[in-house]
């Protein structure tokens, strides 16, 4: 075993152009992964088809609204931190009454092709997405009832992913609850191979870093979260994670049959779901996990 050497750090700016430029070119390659355009693994359970890949991506987006705790009979708004092109937020509105969802994302793409996905009439009163960065959002301290990150959050430098938490927690009302679903490294040391694969796949998903669980659960305590409750999900996400090799091959070939000339950002996203895999493997290394927990209704800050 040896310590983890984690990706070379970018600049603050360096690091946000380059997820806004990644997401911008290779936002469309997100559809041969779900019709519906959710950017994050599936989630199975007893009574959701495995072999209906879309059923399991949109379970997860049922796992975050079910741990949100909200009560349903009365208006709650929703903040969708690193909201892709807006599955989840489309998800919840079109299975809830009351509530509304607000997407937030750096990708000025992003925000335009979600707003094209969500024309129907349901969506217009009820769905809104905002180019907004989730560690400085121009919110008032205070005003949502609930906050959900799919795969988003491992965007925020570091690994106990502090500014994230700090500015999730002023937003949401006293009471409310922060889900986040991702993947999570475990523990300090990590082998040869398991670093080798990390570091591929941060590189081909322009991310800096996984949060680390034991920092992450920590930086919430610290910053005042309470019912912090985490669930190791990765044998719930793993047969989603079985149709990777598949649907990444057919990407790739389609690529090489469409002869493009520059492949590296389809290079990057090819490799990276495949080597996420086979980092996955490393479960004493690494973990998929959803982590909620509530911004308490007394508090001694803020
Ligand atoms: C893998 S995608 C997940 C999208 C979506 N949650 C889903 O599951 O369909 C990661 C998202 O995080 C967003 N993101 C990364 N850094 C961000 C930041 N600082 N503020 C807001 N969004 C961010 C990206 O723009 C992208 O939309």
């Amino acid at each position: 075993m040896i310590n983890t050497v984690n990706t070379t750090p970018t600049s603050p700016s360096n690091y946000k152009q380059g997820i806004i430029d990644y997401y911008s070119e290779a936002g469309m390659d997100y559809e041969p992964w779900s019709r519906r355009f959710n950017m994050h693994f599936g989630y199975f359970r007893l009574g959701v088809n495995p072999f209906n890949r879309e059923a399991m991506l949109d379970e997860m987006n049922n796992q975050a609204l079910s741990r949100l705790q909200l009560s349903l009979n009365k208006a709650n708004t929703l903040l969708d931190l690193g909201c892709g092109v807006g599955a989840s937020g489309r998800f919840i509105v079109s299975n809830t009454e009351l509530v509304t969802v607000i997407g937030a994302t750096i990708v000025p793409w992003q925000v335009k092709k979600a707003k094209e996905l969500s024309t129907d009439r349901e969506f217009q009163e009820r769905l809104t997405f905002e180019l907004m960065d989730y560690c400085k959002l121009p919110l008032a301290n205070q005003s949502i009832d609930g906050a959900y990150a799919l795969e988003s959050s491992c965007y925020d430098k570091g690994k106990d992913k502090r500014r994230f938490l700090e500015e999730s927690f002023r937003i949401l009302k006293p009471g409310a609850r922060l889900v986040v679903a991702d993947g999570f490294t475990k523990g300090e040391k990590h082998t040869r191979l398991f670093n080798f694969l990390y570091r591929k796949v941060c590189k081909g998903w322009m991310l800096d870093d996984f949060a680390g669980v034991d920092v992450f659960v920590k930086a919430m305590r610290d910053i005042g979260y309470e019912d912090i409750q985490v669930q190791d999900a990765s044998w719930r996400v793993a047969l989603s994670v079985m149709y990777v090799p598949w649907v990444s091959l057919k990407y790739f070939f389609s690529k090489i049959f469409l002869n493009k000339s520059d492949m590296k950002i389809e290079m990057g996203h090819f490799v990276a779901p495949v080597f996420g895999m086979l980092m996955g493997l490393h479960r004493s290394q690494y973990g998929y996990h959803i982590i909620s927990a509530r911004k308490p209704i007394k508090q001694d800050r803020q």
